[in-house]
């Protein structure tokens, strides 16, 4: 994977900065990251199978899966009408989950590209994603430091870093309550709930993080952004930002335009309450938030497609969705993800309150 620009501190892909302190063992490094995936990736989908399983009607599987499919289908055409938290309850959690290990992509590293199997490199690519995000905070905040994460997802983020880091405290927030109770049952399971709490509210409102404000060691928000309208983006990232101690730093993982998008992946994305901002619209919001720049690595498609490539089915989306699911869905998906990352640059960003 190629950084294609950038400014700030950057480093070479997979190096470690100087260290303050030592990274951790198998940080940004594939055997480490298949280890942590050994340990996490059993757990979190028996948490989610038992915890989608208990809303089935069990006695009309074949009505479930219909409904399932009409759900995908208007996803992913355009017709859905939901608000974010219910885009995630009704379709991301739980189909994603079973393509993806996320609800993000990863740009490839050779290391990863050299992986033989499909699911596995998709896996990869988003832990190591994980990991060159929370990169700086991972090497510099405080061995028992606060780090707080905006979007709990599909919780391989802030458990990613709780194995990283055995001693920091993590606050994973989430608009969507599921995810919050997903990831409560997985820290119960890994052992990590003295450590790791989850809220649930919007970032907009200001009773969501008033507690927090000026707490943090380092906040983190990995494909996030999009969700804020695009008049919001500022005041979304101020809202990040007013929970970093004074000269902590804000780390993002997203994506922006450098193309317009086709008018399938245009309306696609309306309906699933996504706006990319250009890189000048991202950067004018990052200023207008009151932030500065001390990091941009940015990757090009190129860097990123094979992750829609890899996009396959599983035995698992099989059982639970029956095989029409299992072989249209994750189709449907890699184009829309050929659609989404085509035109757009991903990035690696920090920044620190002015
Ligand atoms: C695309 S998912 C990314 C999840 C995870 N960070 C990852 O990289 O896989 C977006 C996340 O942002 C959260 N989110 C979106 N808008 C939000 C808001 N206004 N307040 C709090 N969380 C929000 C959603 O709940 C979801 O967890």
């Amino acid at each position: 994977m190629t950084a294609t620009h950038g400014t700030g501190q950057e480093t070479p892909q997979g190096t470690p900065q100087e260290p303050g302190q030592e990274a951790p063992e198998g940080f940004l490094r594939v055997e480490g990251q298949t280890k942590f995936l050994e340990t996490f990736l059993p757990v979190r989908n028996e948490v989610l199978h038992d915890f989608y399983q208990a809303s089935r009607t069990s006695r009309a599987p074949r009505a479930d899966q219909r409904k399932d499919l009409r759900a995908a289908v208007r996803l992913l055409g355009g017709g859905a009408k939901d608000s974010v938290p219910d885009l995630y309850r009704l379709y991301y959690n739980r189909l994603f989950s079973m393509i993806w290990l996320a609800l993000n992509w990863g740009p490839y590293t050779p290391e990863i590209r050299q992986v033989a199997d499909p699911q596995q490199r998709i896996h990869l690519s988003q832990v190591n994603s994980v990991d060159r995000c929370w990169q700086p905070a991972v090497e510099s905040a405080p061995q028992d430091g606060l780090l707080i994460e905006v979007g709990t997802g599909l919780s391989d983020g802030w458990a990613r870093i709780a194995h990283l880091l055995p001693q920091v405290e993590i606050v994973s927030l989430t608009i969507e309550r599921d995810q919050a109770e997903i990831g409560r049952r997985i820290a119960e399971r890994l052992g990590l709930s003295d450590r790791v709490t989850f809220r649930v509210g919007d970032l907009f409102d200001p009773a969501t993080t008033r507690d927090l404000a000026g707490s943090a060691d380092a906040v983190t928000a990995m494909g996030v952004i999009p969700h804020f309208p695009p008049p919001r983006k500022a005041e979304g990232m101020r809202a990040m930002a007013a929970m970093l101690k004074p000269g902590a730093p804000l780390h993002i993982f997203d994506a922006y335009r450098v193309r317009p998008f086709s008018r399938f992946m245009h309306r696609a994305l309306i309906s699933s309450l996504c706006w990319y901002p250009t890189g000048d619209e991202l950067r004018a919001a990052l200023a207008e938030a009151g932030l500065s720049l001390t990091r941009f690595d940015a990757y090009d498609a190129e860097s990123c497609l094979q992750f829609a490539d890899d996009t396959r089915g599983n035995d698992q989306l099989r059982r639970e969705f029956g095989p029409v699911v299992a072989w249209v869905f994750p189709n449907v998906v890699s184009r829309f993800m050929k659609g989404l990352l085509t035109p757009q640059d991903s990035v690696y960003l920090s920044a620190v309150r002015r």
